[in-house]
């Protein structure tokens, strides 16, 4: 189950990440070109914000069966001093809960807006300050000490 939960978060980072942008694009283009917010882009906020939920019920799952999280909280004193381990004990979960949030508020503001510009700003702006958290942190291959695959797949 924990290595199958894995790649779905894996996986859905992929979702969050990919409807993020997009939903960014269209916020930008429909409130710098005065464009009509159409029932597509109503759509595209709607489902941007259901991925975001979606992986913060594998995250949350992943949170309560992660052997890296249970020696976290069970060894506070030593692990917060660990890189890796803090990581993804504090700082992941942290970063990540307020970036959907984030997109919560700023989807339910986009939606009750007035006028279709402010509909798009609301979209783009809210959504440009949660894809930066998300972006910062994320465990990328890339990343000296907590690096992870850029893909998983089931077994
Ligand atoms: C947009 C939000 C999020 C993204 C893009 C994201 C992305 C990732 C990625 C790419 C990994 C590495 C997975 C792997 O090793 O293959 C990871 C690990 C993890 N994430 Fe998230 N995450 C998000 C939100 C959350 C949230 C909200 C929680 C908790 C409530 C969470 C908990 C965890 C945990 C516990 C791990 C490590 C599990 C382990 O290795 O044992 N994540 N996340």
């Amino acid at each position: 189950m924990y290595f199958n939960l894995l790649v779905l978060h894996t996986l859905t980072r992929w979702l969050v990440l990919i409807s993020l942008a997009y939903a960014i694009y269209r916020g930008y283009a429909g409130w710098l070109d005065n464009k009509t917010f159409t029932r597509f882009d109503n759509t595209v906020r709607h489902v941007t914000a259901t991925i975001a939920h979606v992986q913060l019920i594998w995250g949350a799952w992943l949170y309560i069966i992660s052997p890296i999280t249970n020696y976290f909280l069970g060894n506070f004193k030593t692990a917060v001093h660990e890189r890796q381990v803090r990581f993804f004990g504090m700082e992941h979960v942290t970063v990540m809960l307020i970036a959907i949030v984030l997109i919560t508020v700023g989807s339910a503001k986009a939606k009750r807006q007035a006028t279709d510009k402010l509909k798009f700003k609301t979209m783009a702006v809210w959504y440009t300050i949660a894809m930066v958290l998300i972006l910062s942190s994320v465990p990328w291959q890339f990343s000296p000490l907590i690096s992870r695959p850029y893909l998983r797949w089931f077994n």
